[in-house]
């Protein structure tokens, strides 16, 4: 519900259990009064503003006893006094940059605004979301700002973005046009963040604020394996169940930055959006540009509360089409299985195998086209490789097992030794007077140009349309450097790495549209694009190319930070690090699948198979559509983990516990989120009997469960 009160000249957003209050000061200044807990209506007055003094902070000589320095505000610009990081910088035609928004006027209706050309959350009803929208404008520059904020009636959610229109008659520049800033009266937080590596993605970290800038931003032209585009600032001493915790995600696939500025006063600011390095937008008379959308949660009850809260908002909200609800099928793929080194025959056997265990898909990876054997060659020839394989004959034999049938592509590049780029070589990203780097022998494909977009996905479409395909995997396998286009004239060449992202969103787009019961799954070398913006249009993404059970523990509990279960690639190898329970009981955390020759397997190792299988299907609805709880993070213990799925309704839960080290103790009491006190739950094969109460408050008794290294055991929990 969004609500303004006239006398006080506030709005007020408020989502079920959070309120965000924007104040609008005299001078027409807008200030960000309060964002946290929900508030009634009627004391807002006490929130407005008393603000700090400020020597040496200048101010609009019409308004001396308010100066930006100093003040919360929520969409803070640049050199008008506010000596921040900005959210806003406009490089007017007198050369400077100095940029002043005031408010002019607010609106709010039903629904949410469409964002063409970006992924966004949306609402399927009108009714289930409220929007905001406040007009800024900066009268010298005549740069006009829309401050659109969307709330969610389901879920405590809020999501920001900002329309920029030069409504002047000289053309500007953008120079920094970020979605999000949220000014909080306190440096009492920790900052938590996801690095990563290739192989090693989203790994927790948590470090106090201090005075001065912190955070963290991608330029390599994707989200990034080495930060993702989430942060969180936990009060001090916050845990996964106790304390207050905002969390901040950006729906974009592009360069961003998350900073947080504590000043002088010790508040803090923290911003969300495109990274104004390498950015620059120019702005002709009459043009808008839409910012990419920031989506924040707040959640009283600790890290683990702000995660579901994400969970639940992106379950609903931004995962779309026919596999929101549907369940994915279980898929074995041929990466690790055979590489490069496969034909019709191999892999037609690989579908008997896994028929024989009752997996339901195939996914032909890498190595199907042009004359690709190896990673040297090919990006870009999207035709059948007719030497090596039969798509026809393949595919026939699969679908005629019952199987649903996968392919690969990596749209987004090109092999310098490859028909395509010897046809159209300036079609690489690339600058004047220098050769372009390589990376894994390849170059990045100009996709912010529209033709090499049509060849590419006319390509795709060309070999989707012969052949009945019914997943897609889009890879993305090398970061962008030397970011120019042989299309965009000078002036404009800090438009190019968004550019290059719209690019990509409008191929998916298209991909979606066209054929909406394919199922995409995007991966960046694992996980190098693992952001909202990709997961608007798949609704899964592979979470990394290491799938050694223990390691991507970290992998999957920092992923759950933000992203739901459902979202994340997880599969079962062939690595030897533990038994195939464990592998098992981790991959079931995600989409599930096997990533191995299936002809390899033991006659034990096919019978675990097989009841992984089964498991999967009785567990699917109680994972996807059940709360995450994590009972023992890995960043906390160096021994378990453990963690929980429990059903809305909080009658059946799923606990899983593996045994990262051993440890020489012998008690291990789990004390389980999230069910229903009172209720009596019954351990299905042990038969034990145990209240809520007593599993949250005393814990369930593990003690030599799971004992040795590298084991695992899961307790299904169901109440009478
Ligand atoms: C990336 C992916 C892998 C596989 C290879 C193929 O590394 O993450 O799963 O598809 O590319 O080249």
């Amino acid at each position: 519900m969004i609500t303004y009160n006239e006398p006080i000249r506030t709005i007020k957003l408020d989502t079920p259990h959070t309120s965000y209050v924007l104040g609008i000061r005299d001078g027409g200044f807008l200030l960000n009064l309060y964002y946290g807990r929900r508030l009634p209506d009627d004391d807002l007055w006490s929130l407005s503003n008393r603000l700090p003094s400020a020597s040496f902070s200048p101010s609009d000589p019409e308004y001396t006893d308010f100066s930006t320095d100093v003040a919360p505000m929520e969409y803070p610009t640049d050199g008008r006094g506010d000596f921040r990081v900005s959210a806003l910088s406009v490089r007017g035609a007198d050369g400077d940059s100095v940029t002043d928004l005031r408010y002019v006027s607010h609106r709010v209706f039903p629904g949410k605004p469409d964002m063409p050309g970006l992924p966004h959350l949306y609402a399927d009803r009108d009714s289930q979301c409220e929007t905001l929208e406040v007009t800024m404008r900066d009268p010298r520059t005549a740069v006009e700002a829309v401050l659109v904020y969307t709330v969610f009636e389901d879920c405590d959610a809020i999501a920001k973005h900002v329309r920029i229109t030069n409504r002047g008659g000289q053309t500007v520049k953008l120079e920094c046009a970020l979605s999000s800033c949220v000014d909080l009266p306190s440096m009492g937080y920790d900052l938590i963040t996801l690095w990563g590596r290739h192989a090693k993605e989203r790994q927790f970290e948590r470090r106090p604020l201090a005075h001065g800038l912190q955070g963290i931003r991608s330029k390599r032209g994707s989200s990034s394996h080495n930060h993702n585009p989430f942060a969180a600032l936990a009060s001090t001493g916050a845990t996964e169940t106790t304390g207050e915790v905002y969390g901040f995600n950006f729906v974009y696939s592009g360069n961003f930055t998350i900073t947080a500025e504590v000043d002088h006063n010790a508040a803090t600011r923290i911003v969300v959006g495109i990274d104004p390095a390498g950015f620059e937008w120019t702005l002709a008379p009459g043009e808008t540009f839409i910012t990419p959308e920031a989506v924040h949660v707040f959640s009283a009850e600790g890290i683990g509360g702000m995660s579901r809260a994400f969970h639940r908002c992106y379950g609903e909200h931004l995962i779309r089409g026919r596999w929101k609800e549907e369940k994915r099928p279980l898929l074995i793929n041929s990466w690790e299985a055979a590489f490069f080194d496969f034909d019709t025959d191999k892999l037609i056997s690989f579908a008997e195998r896994a028929k024989e265990l009752g997996i339901e898909m195939l996914v032909m990876d890498d190595g199907w086209f042009g004359k690709r054997d190896n990673d040297k060659s090919s990006l870009g020839d999207w035709f059948v490789n007719e030497k090596k394989l039969d798509l026809g004959r393949l595919i026939d034999s699969v679908h005629s097992m019952g199987l649903k049938f996968g392919i690969w592509y990596e749209p987004e590049m090109i092999s310098p030794d490859s028909e395509l780029y010897r046809a159209h070589p300036d079609w690489c990203v690339h600058v004047s007077g220098l050769a372009p780097s390589i990376a894994r022998h390849q170059y990045v494909l100009d996709v912010s140009r529209p033709d090499v977009r049509e060849n590419v996905y006319g390509q795709m479409r060309e070999v989707l349309c012969r052949y009945p395909v019914d997943y897609l995997k889009w890879d993305f396998n090398r970061n962008l450097s030397e970011a120019g286009s042989a299309l965009l004239p000078a002036e404009r060449s800090g438009e190019f790495f968004h550019r290059f992202v719209l690019g990509t969103y409008e191929m998916q787009d298209r991909l979606t549209r066209d054929f909406p019961d394919l199922l995409l799954e995007n991966c960046s070398g694992g996980g190098g694009r693992f952001d909202p913006g990709m997961l608007y249009y798949s609704p899964q993404i592979w979470a990394s190319d290491n799938t050694d059970p223990i390691e991507r523990l970290n992998i999957q509990f920092g992923t759950s930070l933000c992203y739901p279960a459902s979202t994340m690639g997880a599969h079962v190898s062939a690595c030897r690090r533990t038994g195939y329970r464990t592998k098992g009981d981790v991959a079931l955390w995600g989409t599930f699948g096997y990533e191995l020759d299936p002809n390899d397997l033991t006659d034990e190792e096919r019978g675990i198979i097989k009841e992984q299988v089964a498991e999967y299907h009785k567990f699917w609805d109680l994972i996807r559509r059940g709360s995450l709880y994590r009972l023992i993070c890995p960043w906390d213990n160096d021994f378990v983990s453990a963690w929980s799925f429990v059903s809305e309704d909080r009658k059946e839960a799923l606990v899983t516990l593996v045994r990262m080290r051993r440890q020489e103790e012998t008690l291990l009491r789990l004390k389980l989120q999230g069910l229903d006190p009172d209720a009596v739950y019954t351990a299905e094969g042990t038969g034990g009997r145990c209240s809520g109460a007593l599993l949250m408050y005393a814990g369930l008794d593990l003690t030599g469960e799971a004992w040795d290294d590298g084991e695992s055991c899961k307790i299904h929990l169901v109440a009478e």
